[in-house]
């Protein structure tokens, strides 16, 4: 049952669609960590609705014999137990999934609720087994990309990067949020699958017991930052300023058998496993590069990606826009390259002119 209502209730049920690629993301996730054939391990899902994202990895991995399900709604708690009913692992507990059900400690955990998870996380850390996983989602946009950056500050701590570099700097906020609350309740949440798509931002994180290497989580002042321009505001932060990914993990990762969306999941994981070389905090934009150094024309980016190879740094492009270049090079160094194609190209121009 994908929505709908409760007997006793009209409320609709959330389902989306859309975010059909999202849990097909899950599922080869967790496949890629956990073979079927390995140890059997339990889950949680803290905001099921109607259950499908943890039934599809309880049905779809071979990883789980147990799923956990809490959803306090009436309308919602009904579907969930019409789908859970007859589904052998699958325990769903009409409850708030701000405290852990029965059967906790579990070695998978998963935040997916409306706007943000911050209320979930402390019952989420401490209920996720040392070595397990945590996988959280946060779709308060407005607030993670800049739009509101006072409710930024008030909610997660962090001043945002606003602009066409909000998305990932939302992201790397909410990464130093978990990083921070996993240290509040004895732990270290370190992520190794971590993007921003159409509306949302996810993680998935290896959650240990507590380790004396410090966060990669700090401030971005830009009177000193030589990455891509993030505005002149700042300090911007506190940011998770660590890897997106865990390049061995995300290489692993492949399109499982049961994919609703095989194309863009294979698309995606092509774009990540290249982009997993490059761990430097966001991306420049071949237009937004021209604008900022008045380049009658913007470098082509598969030459500003050569030119930043040939010079001696790593490239790739970025999952989190299209036309982004994810790079180690300092800034001075993009800007000299994409100073040089602009001129080739001008020059180029007026030679086939005349
Ligand atoms: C965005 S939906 C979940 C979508 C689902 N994970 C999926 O993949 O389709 C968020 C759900 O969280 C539920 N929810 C809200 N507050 C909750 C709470 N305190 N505990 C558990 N679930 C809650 C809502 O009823 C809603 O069904």
């Amino acid at each position: 049952v994908r929505a709908g209502a409760g007997p006793r209730s009209r409320a609709p049920v959330f389902y989306n669609p859309a975010m059909a690629f999202d849990r097909d993301l899950a599922v080869a996730a967790i496949r890629s960590l956990w073979p079927a054939d390995g140890p059997v391990r339990s889950g949680w899902e803290v905001t099921p609705a109607t259950g499908i994202r943890g039934l599809r990895l309880l049905g779809e991995t071979g990883a789980f014999s147990s799923f956990a399900f809490t959803e306090p709604g009436e309308a919602a708690f009904a579907v969930l137990a019409r789908n859970t009913e007859g589904r052998s692992g699958a325990h769903a507990s009409r409850m708030d999934g701000r405290r852990p059900p029965p059967g906790a400690p579990f070695d998978f955990v998963d935040v997916d609720p409306y706007g943000s998870p911050l209320p979930f996380l402390p019952g989420a850390l401490g209920a996720v087994r040392p070595g397990g996983v945590l996988a959280v989602t946060a779709t308060d946009m407005m607030v993670l990309a800049g739009a509101q950056p006072a409710a930024t500050l008030r909610l997660y701590g962090s001043r945002p990067v606003r602009g066409r570099l909000g998305p990932e700097s939302g992201l790397r906020i909410l990464l130093a949020a978990v990083a921070r609350h996993a240290r509040s309740v004895g732990r270290v949440a370190r992520p190794w699958l971590a993007y921003a798509h159409a509306h949302y931002v996810r993680a998935y994180f290896v959650v240990d017991a507590s380790s004396s290497d410090p966060d990669p989580v700090g401030l971005i002042d830009p009177t000193t930052w030589d990455g891509p321009p993030v505005g002149d505001r700042g300090p911007y932060g506190p940011l998770w300023l660590g890897a997106l990914f865990d390049r061995e993990r995300v290489r692993r990762i492949e399109v499982p058998p049961t994919a609703e969306r095989r194309r863009e999941l294979a698309a995606f994981l092509t774009t990540i496993a290249d982009e997993a070389e490059v761990a430097s905090p966001f991306y420049y934009e071949s237009n937004a590069l021209a604008a900022r150094l008045r380049l009658p024309l913007p470098p082509s980016i598969a030459e500003l990606c050569t030119g930043l190879r040939e010079s001696g740094f790593h490239v790739a492009r970025t999952h989190a826009r299209p036309e982004g270049v994810r790079t180690d090079a300092p800034r001075p160094v993009v800007e000299s390259v994409a100073r040089r194609l602009a001129a080739g190209r001008q020059s180029q121009n007026a030679r086939v002119r005349a």
